[in-house]
């Protein structure tokens, strides 16, 4: 998959993007990410990208033409390549639809994917009208550009590439598959600040040890994501376990006042 970062800041980005397993899905030929710089476009000989908005107002804005055209060199050589059809075009914003998992899943099946991070106080609307495809956000609050979340999509959306993770069932089990959230793992020693690692985990009973981390999830889903816990389906049995749970938790608490 290849992503295309259309920016004021590409070193931020590429090296935010350079390390860890991100880093090494790119060096291993599985992703490639391209900063492009929108100054670079600039048609001035002061290379300025913003100006101010007609009808007032505070602040500067990006300008339509520079945008476009770091964007049109982008789909040019993407063209060039035999794609059939032009790229998507996320434009960072607050506007957007809140970025979730399932997005993530949709967007990770693009062979090329761009990325426009607006600054100041955005982007001239026009060049928005003519090239963006997708408005996202990473969540109700605001950045002061749209470089952190581009890096914050590029990471969720890479991980699920085929390959990139390595061991592909772990990007099957974590949080947000079934709308459930991962269980609680643990490793060495045994024991820890008092603190015993649950016996069933020693057991190397592995059909114990599933149904275990099962009602775990469906536990912290139900205590810490009441608006995932609505959307996950439970067997009879599970609900049965739960309601269990929480009243045995209710009369203990009775018997502790
Ligand atoms: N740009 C500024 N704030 C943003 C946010 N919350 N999500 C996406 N892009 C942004």
């Amino acid at each position: 998959m290849n992503f295309h970062i259309l920016t004021l800041f590409p070193g931020m980005v590429m090296n935010g993007l350079n390390t860890s397993i991100i880093g090494r899905a790119v060096n291993a030929g599985l992703l490639s990410i391209e900063a492009v710089n929108i100054r670079d476009y600039a048609f001035n000989k002061h290379q300025s990208v913003d100006d101010y908005p007609y009808g007032g107002g505070a602040g500067m804005l990006m300008q339509a033409e520079p945008v476009y055209l770091s964007y049109e060199a982008v789909a040019e050589k993407i063209a060039a390549r035999g794609a059939k059809r032009k790229p998507r075009v996320v434009y960072l914003s607050p506007q957007g639809d809140v970025f979730s998992q399932k997005m993530a899943e949709e967007l990770a099946q693009e062979e090329d994917l761009i990325l426009l991070c607006g600054h100041y106080e955005g982007i001239d609307e026009r060049v928005l009208e003519e090239i963006v495809t997708d408005y996202v956000s990473i969540g109700d609050y605001v950045l002061t550009g749209g470089e952190l979340p581009a890096m914050v999509m590029v990471d969720a959306i890479s991980r699920l590439v085929p390959g990139v993770l390595h061991n592909d069932v772990s990007a099957e089990f974590e949080s947000f598959q079934d709308n459930l959230l991962e269980y609680p793992q643990y490793s060495r020693p045994e024991e820890w600040h008092g603190k015993k690692v649950p016996p069933v985990l020693l057991s190397g009973h592995h059909a114990n040890i599933e149904k275990w981390r099962r009602e775990q999830s469906i536990l912290r889903t139900y205590e810490r994501r009441s608006d995932l816990f609505e959307k996950c389906e439970l067997t009879d049995k599970e609900q049965k376990w739960l309601e269990e749970v929480l009243k045995s938790r209710e009369s203990g608490q009775e018997e502790e006042n």
